[in-house]
């Protein structure tokens, strides 16, 4: 609980000492109810930052919109539609078709399921520590063990739900650019399991920054030509990846081969509705041809949702912000360098772009249970936040994660690193190796 008491606790991020009140925000800060400034430091939602104009301007135009569904025809609708095929997917010519849903979570569920009903297959295939949402099908391949729509076990209870899908998990290519720990997923051992696992799966979803896992464009390459030998279809999950968070519009293109399905969401209204979308390959749209896609729901596509999503593609391409990432990424890998070296609590670094994951010495987050009310990363985001930045968990004990705005300058980025420093002394003088 917080607050009044009334609002059940989301626990994203666990204990309270981490988690200021907002009451408004601007570029890459945000305004605290005490009319303290901090910044945001991990925000996929948000690659335009806070309260941007046009995307402020977008969202107050559409909400004059008439209340209309997912069934009636919205010419602002298939504007968005051919702007993210032009602008996001421009020199993309295997993509064919777009369908909008609210959130990533609704539209990786969606996207499984034509995948179990275009192959007749029911088991699913994702990779180790993925996170895929928390509805359906997506919270049955999010494998990170605090995210199974059930119970910590905290008060004693237990715990998840039974599963939907038989889920099977390809090993994680975790390897570690800051801190150095090799890939297993280098050479040919993991292949001759995962053949198996494929064969036997509609579909093999794939991440590329969950758990702090950024797989290199071969893992990509590899994984894909096994699931096309397999029969499995290959969904690109760019939620937190595309639109510019690693350089470039989608982690995908950073690889040879192209995915069936990609899933997207969270950053592609630049905060200004809630939005997913599932963008097609023409080929499995070709499949769809003389059928229809037995799924509905009231709010998805609607006309604010619409209205943000060109807005943010607008700005993106003419600020050039896609490609922003792309250029801070060897200040964010040389800094982070420096700060692995210089505290011991720090276990594993890595990322790409503007996202980047720091893992503590601690538990194994296999063995999560929900029990610790303050877990060591939640006091060292709390530690930070006292030098004016907000960085943040993922529920993990032991996992902190940086994704600031792709506005940043180079001068707050300067803070968010200060900052961290600041707050892994905290865990320093606990965490040993
Ligand atoms: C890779 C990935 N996929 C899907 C989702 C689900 O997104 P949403 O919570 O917006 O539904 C998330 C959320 O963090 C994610 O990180």
């Amino acid at each position: 609980m917080s607050g009044s008491g009334r609002l059940l606790s989301t626990s994203l991020t666990a204990g309270d000492e981490s988690s200021p009140r907002i009451v408004g925000g601007h570029g890459a800060w945000f305004t605290l109810e005490n009319g303290r400034e901090v910044i945001d430091a991990s925000n996929t939602a948000a690659p335009l930052g806070h309260c941007h104009p046009e995307i402020v301007e977008a969202v107050a135009r559409a909400a004059a919109a008439p209340v209309i569904n997912e069934g009636w025809h919205w010419a602002e609708r298939e504007q968005a539609a051919d702007d993210l095929i032009g602008i996001a997917f421009d020199g993309e010519d295997w993509a064919g078709a777009v369908r909008f849903f609210i959130s990533a979570s609704e539209a990786n569920d969606a996207a499984l399921a034509l995948c179990q009903a275009l192959t007749g297959r029911a088991p699913l295939a994702t990779r180790e520590r993925a996170y895929h949402g928390g509805a359906g099908l997506a919270r049955e391949l999010t494998v990170q063990p605090q995210w199974h729509g059930g119970l910590s076990r905290a008060a004693g209870g237990v715990s998840a739900p039974p599963r939907l899908a038989t889920v099977h998990q390809l090993p994680a290519p975790c390897g570690a650019r800051v801190t150095g720990q090799p890939d297993p997923t280098r050479g040919e051992g993991w292949t001759g399991r995962a053949r198996e696992m494929l064969a036997a799966s509609a579909a093999v979803l794939l991440d590329y920054s969950q758990g702090g896992v950024y797989h290199s464009p071969a893992y990509q390459d590899r994984v894909a030509d096994l699931a096309r030998q397999a029969g499995a279809l290959w969904i690109a999950d760019e939620t937190v990846t595309g639109f510019g968070r690693v350089g470039g519009w989608f982690q995908f293109q950073h690889g040879r081969s192209r995915p069936d399905l990609v899933t997207m969401g969270k950053c592609m209204s630049a905060g200004g509705a809630a939005a997913g979308a599932v963008v097609l390959s023409a080929e499995v749209a070709e499949r769809l041809r003389g059928t229809s896609w037995q799924s509905y729901s009231t709010y998805r596509a609607h006309p604010v949702a619409m209205a943000a999503i060109r807005a943010h593609l607008r700005v993106s391409r003419r600020d050039g912000l896609y490609q922003r990432a792309r250029e801070l990424d060897g200040l964010m890998l040389d800094r982070l360098g420096q700060i692995a070296a210089r505290h011991p609590s720090v276990a594993r670094v890595d990322g790409r772009g503007l996202h980047w994951t720091v893992e503590l010495h601690g538990p194994d987050w296999r063995d999560w249970r929900g029990e610790d009310p303050s877990p060591l990363a939640s006091r060292v985001v709390a530690r930070a936040l006292e030098a004016d930045v907000l960085i943040a968990t993922s529920g993990e004990q032991t996992s902190l994660f940086l994704a600031p705005p792709l506005v940043v300058s180079e001068a707050e980025l300067e803070q968010i690193f200060a900052a961290l420093d600041h707050g892994l002394a905290l865990a320093d003088g606990e965490a040993g190796p």
